[in-house]
């Protein structure tokens, strides 16, 4: 995706980098984004369609997942015009940008199980895309705020991944 940091309203924030490393570093943010709007829209699935015992628990879990990632969601996307690049905002871009891949299975033919160990998966790819993210904008662009940021994510990331797990620890759903 062409997202220019100099297009559109003409003057770019004076941060301290080339031209090269603020595209870089957006590139970088639009692809995150991508991958977080594939992985709320999931919680939101599961949320909605999970079955089981642990209906409640679940459907609780799912919801405040996905609460805490639209959260996250608005900060990439703020920090992305920071940098004088505009948001982007259509399925279609985040589908073609993402790494992460849609649940397109039914709804309701998921078992909660395998509801669980797919957001563990998700959470876990993040942790390790993002693990290449901040090397890049730090080694290679030397962004130091987008590699703070970037961390953060990952920990925040690594916090959902812990919590989906000990959902499914030891017993059968
Ligand atoms: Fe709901």
């Amino acid at each position: 995706m062409a997202t220019r940091t100099t297009n559109g309203n003409g003057m770019a924030p004076n941060l301290g980098l080339e031209a090269k490393a603020r595209d870089g570093v957006v590139q970088t943010l639009c692809t995150v984004l991508a991958d977080a709007h594939v992985l709320y829209i999931k919680l939101r699935k599961y949320h909605w369609n999970v079955t089981g015992p642990q209906f409640h628990s679940l459907h609780e879990l799912f919801e405040q997942q996905y609460t805490a990632l639209a959260i996250k969601i608005d900060e990439i996307a703020e920090r992305i015009l920071q940098y004088g690049a505009s948001a982007p905002g259509s399925m279609q871009q985040f589908i073609d940008m993402a790494r992460l891949k849609e649940d397109e299975a039914e709804g309701l033919s998921i078992e909660a199980h395998a509801m669980v160990e797919q957001i563990v998966a998700d959470h876990e790819a993040v942790v390790r895309n993002l693990r290449e993210d901040i090397e890049r904008v730090g080694q290679e662009f030397e962004d130091v705020g987008a590699e703070d940021f970037l961390i953060g994510l990952l920990q925040d990331h690594q916090k959902f991944a812990w919590m989906a797990r000990a959902m499914i620890k030891g017993k059968a759903l």
